[in-house]
């Protein structure tokens, strides 16, 4: 049976006892992460580490051990339970107290983290998928990886409900992000992404896809894009940790482009793969 993580312990999910009382679980009261695992090994760990303190920090929660500390133990799971190609996620709250809202004064936080196999979606790499305009009705702080997913949770709801992989949200006509995804288009070979504000979650694979750009020469402006200028790209695609580059060929309905995956996009998924060192997949 695989180990989970709880605090400093390594124990069997039989044996986690979370307090009816956690924080987390009555206020979304925590922040979490969600680490890639690649041939066994940790991909990006310092950049999700980093961004796991920081959330912590923006919502004044201490994580209890130092940083090289917190990737020794996301490595010692990841071992234990033998993942090869999967991902970690890991969670930290503000921990148990009586129910009141405002911080109890001496509650230590609670720390959980487990590991999965995941494969990497080929198919949906290889041949886009399909998603609708939703509002954003979320709150002003998205660049925290909060534990408050309700907003994200129901647009990718309405997403699936209308037979879409994926939310493209907006406030007003500028669209900030996925419901768990940065957006990207491209237009005459520029790229144009939200800037990484309070609106948006910096995403790790959005840097690596900004570093890309970089890398091959292409343009990228942070610049909002609308509604109208997105349905106008050449090319349009997400990005996350598990999804990593999925075109997306259609919103509403329009197609984007071609309505195929475009060639960019596709040269920044292969720039990106080349990176993992996992041979030619997609
Ligand atoms: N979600 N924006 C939102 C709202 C997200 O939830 C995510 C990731 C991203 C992309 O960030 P990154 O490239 O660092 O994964 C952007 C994760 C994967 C999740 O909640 O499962």
């Amino acid at each position: 049976m695989d180990w989970i993580l709880h605090n400093d312990e390594f124990i069997q999910e039989v044996d986690l006892k979370i307090s009816k009382e956690d924080r987390g679980y009555q206020f979304g009261d925590g922040i979490y992460e969600v680490i890639r695992v690649y041939g066994g090994d940790l991909y990006t760990a310092k950049e999700h580490i980093d961004r796991f303190y920081a959330s912590a920090e923006k919502v004044k929660i201490v994580v209890p051990y130092t940083k090289d500390v917190f990737h020794k133990l996301m490595y010692d799971l990841v071992e234990r339970n033998e993942i090869n190609n999967g991902q970690v996620y890991v969670q930290i709250t503000r921990g148990a107290f009586m129910r009141q809202h405002h911080f109890p004064s001496d509650t230590s936080p609670v720390v959980v983290a487990y590991t999965k196999s995941v494969e990497r979606p080929l198919e949906l790499m290889r041949n886009g998928a399909h998603a609708i305009f939703l509002e954003d009705i979320r709150w002003l702080r998205c660049d925290i990886k909060s534990l408050n997913l309700l907003g994200n949770v129901m647009a990718k709801q309405e997403a699936y409900e209308n037979g879409c992989y994926e939310a493209v949200l907006h406030r007003g006509e500028v669209i900030t992000e996925g419901s768990s995804s940065n957006m990207y288009g491209i237009k005459d070979g520029i790229l144009y992404t939200h800037p990484a504000t309070n609106l948006i979650l910096d995403g790790i694979t959005r840097r690596t896809i900004l570093g890309l750009c970089d890398e091959l020469g292409i343009t990228v402006q942070q610049t909002p894009m609308t509604k109208d200028q997105a349905l106008d790209m050449d090319e349009f695609f997400m990005s996350s940790t598990t999804a990593e580059i999925i075109p997306l060929t259609q919103i509403d309905g329009n197609k984007i482009g071609t309505g195929e995956r475009g060639t960019l996009t596709e040269k920044l998924q292969k720039a990106f793969e080349a990176k993992l060192n996992l041979g030619v997949q997609i």
